[in-house]
């Protein structure tokens, strides 16, 4: 057992500040095993949200030494013995209180998304997938909607003014997911992506990715793809050629 230093956020809606603390840490621990303990031994109104334990849920997404992390999945070794750490919560959503944020921004923008819409005349049982079809999707179906992607995009993450027009990658892999599945058939997922979810304000720095928990290559395998057929779809001879004569 040791001792470590650590500064955690305490406030509300209204503000709040850093408090120091020194808390016990054992071996094998993370830093959710540490906000527990300082709960349990000095502070037991810190809020703070989480369900797992095991990087599956996606509740307690927080920032740790200002980095978006779960703090279930952050183990205490990664850091020095006589480092500091601080612990915030998710910057660019509103706080709730000490590290609990709202993050119902991301149900708003999943509930603007016009949902799986497969052919009509498929009753459901009768639904058929190609093995190929069910696999290259797959991957963005790991998400646990922890959101950490969307607190890191710089798109929103200072910049509240561009909240209503960017949904953010998490809204992307799902858009994605949508226009690679061959059911999918009564709506443009290009069009929506790009017209109502804002991926042209996307400028691929890709650090949604870098902080994702499930490794989901969320800007090489969904949005640069997407923005490509995009620009396919625009620049597709036949399109042009279509919009010409619906025009006239
Ligand atoms: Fe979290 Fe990754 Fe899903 Fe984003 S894509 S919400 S970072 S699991
Ligand atoms: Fe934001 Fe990811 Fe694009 S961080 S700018 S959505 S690559
Ligand atoms: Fe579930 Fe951390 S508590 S992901």
């Amino acid at each position: 057992m040791t001792v470590r230093q650590f500064k955690v956020w305490r406030g509300d809606a209204a503000g709040g500040q850093l408090n120091d603390y020194k808390v016990e840490v054992n071996e094998g621990e993370v830093v959710l095993d540490v906000i527990h303990r300082l709960q349990a031994t000095q502070e037991p109104d810190l809020a703070c949200r989480w369900n797992c334990k095991a990087g599956k849920c996606g509740s307690c997404s927080m920032e740790i030494n200002g980095m978006p992390r779960l703090g279930c999945m952050t183990r205490m070794s990664t850091f020095e013995e006589d480092e500091t750490i601080t612990v915030t919560p998710l910057r660019t959503f509103p706080v709730i209180r000490d590290l609990v944020t709202d993050v119902s921004f991301n149900y708003q923008k999943a509930q603007e998304m016009p949902a799986f819409a497969p052919p009509a005349d498929v009753a459901p049982g009768e639904y058929r997938m190609q093995q190929i079809d069910v696999e290259r999707s797959q991957e963005f179906r790991k998400c646990i909607e922890c959101f950490l992607c969307q607190n890191t995009c710089h798109v929103v993450r200072d910049h509240d003014e561009n909240k209503p027009a960017f949904s953010g990658p998490r809204l992307f892999i799902r858009a994605a997911e949508l226009d690679m599945h061959p059911l999918d058939a009564r709506h443009d997922r290009k069009e929506i992506a790009q017209q109502s979810q804002g991926l042209g304000y996307c400028n691929i720095t890709k650090c949604c990715t870098e902080v994702c928990p499930e490794h989901i290559k969320i800007t090489d395998n969904a949005i640069i793809p997407m923005k490509e057929r995009v620009v396919d779809r625009r620049y597709d001879p036949l399109v042009v050629f279509g919009r010409k004569i619906l025009r006239r």
